[in-house]
């Protein structure tokens, strides 16, 4: 992997290989290693290329790619639109580790046995197994694995002693009972990863297959196998667990990247394809919960707002605000927004638009009116919200901004050109 270059191969699997490279101390350490799953320790800013991406809200989660400790820089995963997986960066300081859960032991354990290091892939499942809600399970797959373990070392070793002896019918023997262990030991774990996918454990059960298929690659060999044994077939359809397996792993990936920017109906989706893929996976069940819980909050505020409509247009708007800070992509609030933005300003300061001239019968300019706009939607906005132009006649407008002048910093001929803008505005609201 080249992180200079910041272009990651594009490849799903490469991505999600990485994920597997896990030291087991690295959680204690300082330095990140490649997998580790990290968070912002505070809100701070991603970078691409050097140059700033998106925001990072505080606890944002990343999976790290790199761990540059020299340049205090840690290179993590970011999936982008369309589906690449690039490298963004956050300043050491701003990351740190994310605490390892009990299912974060559970699908490092199934693919450490996947990537054949037997005894890594048992400590961790022993660690899943001190969690009652995973203790069954991480039981049966130790055993599974344990037994495998136990039999394909002495399989291998029956393997080259048959080659060294060059055939004997002794090795001959010992090799064929040897594999037909194997064989049997294999039967468990092809029933356990049935049982994973059975349960919705899709990446548990892809793991645990296809460790197996890569071990029976070396302990039974279709060139060194004389006694004809045969691994029994996987119970599943491979490719497509496969292809389930990788789809949560990036459901899971997009969905915490669309849950930092509130974009919460787009992570539903998200979530919706990954349950699909992997219905047990807890990220996903997880984030679901919160998503729907601050999509159903958005809803309220949402409500809250047209209650508020007729009273107070203002208290509406803000109602509608924080709707859009929980769920910024939610069509029913964002609509709702604009068109009581839209009436909030139509009452308070219309743009000058070709109606706006034709109704207003102003003598001023069409440019100056908008100058006087630009005036006071800008100056008169900074330290309140401007006020309803019917709230005051001509004469208390003219007032107003004779009074406001010095906050506003504002001279005598914008003052004027203010006003003028406001007469013409006026007229405009009384005639609707
Ligand atoms: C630097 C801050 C600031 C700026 C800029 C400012 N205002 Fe105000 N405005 C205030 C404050 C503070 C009040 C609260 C009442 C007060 O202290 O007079 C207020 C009150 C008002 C009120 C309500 C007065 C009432 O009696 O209810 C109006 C109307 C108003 N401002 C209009 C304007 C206009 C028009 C401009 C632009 C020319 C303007 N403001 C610019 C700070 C500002």
């Amino acid at each position: 992997m080249t992180c200079s270059s910041q272009h990651l191969p594009r490849s799903a699997a490469r991505f999600f290989g990485w994920l597997v490279v896990v030291s087991t101390s690295a959680f204690s350490s300082f330095a990140f290693s490649p997998g580790d799953l990290v968070r912002a320790s505070k809100k701070d800013t991603l970078n691409f290329f050097g140059e700033p991406l998106l925001g990072a809200p505080k606890g944002q989660e990343f999976t790290v790619l790199k761990h540059q400790q020299g340049s205090g820089v840690v290179y993590l995963a970011f999936v982008q639109k369309e589906g690449a997986v690039v490298a963004v960066t956050l300043p050491e300081a701003s990351v740190e580790a994310v605490p390892v859960d009990a299912w974060m032991f559970m699908l490092r354990g199934a693919q450490f046995f996947r990537d054949q290091r037997l005894d890594d892939a048992r400590k961790l499942l022993m660690e899943a197994a001190k969690d009652a809600a995973y203790r069954q399970l991480a039981q049966r797959m130790i055993t599974a694995i344990e037994g495998l373990g136990a039999s394909a070392r002495p399989a291998m070793q029956a393997i080259s002693e048959f080659q060294s002896s060059g055939a004997s019918e002794v090795a001959k023997v010992k090799l064929t009972n040897a594999q037909r262990s194997f064989i049997s030991c294999s039967l468990k774990i092809r029933e356990v990863a049935a049982e994973l996918d059975g349960l919705g454990y899709t990446s548990l059960s892809y793991a645990l297959d296809e460790g197996l298929d890569r071990l029976a690659a070396k302990a039974l060999p279709p060139a060194v196998n004389p006694g004809q044994v045969s691994l029994p077939p996987s119970k599943l359809e491979k490719e497509n667990l496969a292809a389930r397996a990788s789809k949560a792993a990036f459901s899971v990936v997009r969905c915490r990247q669309a849950i930092a920017v509130r974009r919460l109906m787009e992570a539903s989706q998200y979530i919706a394809e990954g349950l699909a893929a992997e219905p047990a996976r807890p990220e996903l069940k997880a984030m679901q919960l919160k998503v729907l819980e601050d999509i159903k909050d958005a809803e309220g505020r949402c409500d809250a707002a047209q209650e508020h409509r007729k009273r107070n247009l203002g208290q509406a708007l803000l109602s509608l605000e924080r709707a859009v800070k929980l769920c910024a992509d939610h069509p029913m609030v964002l609509k709702l927004r604009d068109e009581m933005s839209g009436v909030l300003e139509a009452k308070t300061a219309p743009p000058v638009t070709k109606e706006f001239v034709a109704a207003a019968k102003s003598s001023a300019t069409e440019s100056a009116l908008v100058e006087g706009h630009r005036l006071y939607t800008t100056r008169c906005s900074q330290c309140h919200d401007l006020e309803m132009l019917d709230s005051r006649s001509v004469g208390g407008w003219k007032d107003e901004v004779a009074g406001m002048a010095g906050r506003a910093k504002i001279d005598p001929a914008q003052q004027a050109s203010i006003v003028q803008y406001i007469n013409a505005a006026l007229s405009v609201v009384k005639a609707n």
